[in-house]
């Protein structure tokens, strides 16, 4: 079985492919190494002359329908796994276009592909912001979708345009809905991992609003299991939700990650909130949970093994920090702190 898996160089996607390789499958990864793609995030295996072996990279763009095409063909490919996706809601509300690019017509271009050879298995991973605020209860698979960002609107037009496929085509296609992931290899833009590492530099952690934003956490390595379970026991057309059960609120979390570094709360900074930030997340994974799959990692001990991966990681996050990262943050936060947010 060959699997490709686009945006495997990413946070999500990389720990897709070691599980893959893992496994001793064979793997083709495409991504086009955007500022969140890093080879670093697949050293293991690249430098492995083993793995190395099964797992083959091309960097590009999923939006480049010839080499799309020529890779599902020449590849042989049977499952396709899309991963790739501008992922950060802030970027997407600084400017939205490239994530109309990737988000919407990327997977165009790979559903068409996944048609013209006759994939066997479509996997689009789509996000529970399609859903958008869960004002009270947890989000069932066919609840309206109502996403509220233009990176969550995005992704609602990829996971629907895969749905069209299954229903207009009868592509085997799977779509899934994870909440908030944690863990190793996460881009130090996204919550978590921004406020682990400011705190470990003695920076100022900028929390949006009140702070009372609610998320439901899984850690990455429970998703990556729940996504191949589904490779094997889902249903063709099918949307299925993946969530941590683990809802906590941003402020907790940041308090937490204090606690555990033993630093002062102090270091908490309320900023000016997110344009249009979804207030709490929640999913009903009822669904999932009845074909005897369910999360595995409890959100305390999976943040404190992520709290010491980022601090025996300081080479791989400060080679991420010291780059396009600083602009991106400054133009994000300069605004928002009351100081400077190198203080
Ligand atoms: N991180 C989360 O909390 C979360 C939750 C639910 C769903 N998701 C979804 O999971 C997927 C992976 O998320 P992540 O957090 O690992 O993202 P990420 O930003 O860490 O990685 C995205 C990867 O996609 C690649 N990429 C971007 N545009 C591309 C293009 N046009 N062609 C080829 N490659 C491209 C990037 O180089 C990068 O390697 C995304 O589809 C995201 O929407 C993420």
């Amino acid at each position: 079985m060959s699997i490709l898996i686009t945006g495997g160089a990413g946070f999500i996607g990389s720990h897709f492919v070691r599980r893959m390789v893992n496994q001793d499958k064979q793997v083709v990864v495409l991504d086009k190494l955007t500022y969140a793609g890093n080879l670093e995030n697949l050293k293991d295996i690249t430098e492995d002359s083993k793995k190395s072996k099964q797992c083959k990279f091309y960097k590009g763009d999923i939006c480049n329908q010839e080499l799309v095409e020529h890779i599902v063909s020449a590849e042989g490919v049977d499952v396709i796994v899309n991963f790739a996706a501008e992922t950060h809601v802030d970027r997407s509300i600084l400017s939205a276009s490239t994530f109309i690019d990737t988000d919407m017509k990327g997977v165009f271009i790979l559903l068409e592909a996944a048609r013209h050879h006759k994939v066997k298995k479509f996997i689009q991973i789509s996000t529970d912001e399609v859903y958008g605020t869960a004002h009270h209860g947890a989000f069932r698979e066919t609840d309206a979708l109502n996403p509220s960002n233009p990176y969550s609107a995005s992704k609602a037009g990829g996971d629907r345009l895969a749905y069209s496929y299954w229903i207009t085509y009868r592509l085997p296609i799977i779509i899934t809905r994870a909440s908030n992931n944690y863990g190793p290899y996460q881009y130090p833009e996204k919550f978590i991992p921004l406020f682990i590492t400011n705190a470990l530099e003695d920076r100022k952690l900028p929390l949006y609003g009140d702070g009372k934003q609610v998320r439901d956490w899984i850690h990455v390595e429970d998703h990556c299991a729940s996504i191949d379970f589904l490779m094997m026991h889902g249903k063709d057309g099918e949307v299925y939700n993946i969530g941590g059960g683990n809802e906590w609120s941003n402020i907790d979390t940041a308090n937490l990650i204090l606690k555990e570094l033993k630093k002062d709360k102090t270091l908490i900074e309320h900023v000016k909130d997110r344009e249009g930030h979804d207030r709490r997340y929640a999913l009903d994974c009822t669904k999932l949970a009845s074909l005897g799959c369910k999360p595995k990692i409890k959100f305390e001990n999976g943040l404190k093994d992520t709290i010491q991966w980022y601090k025996n990681n300081q080479g791989w996050w400060n080679r991420i920090k010291n780059g396009e990262f600083m602009e991106y943050y400054n133009r994000q936060y300069n605004h928002r702190f009351r100081n400077s947010p190198m203080c």
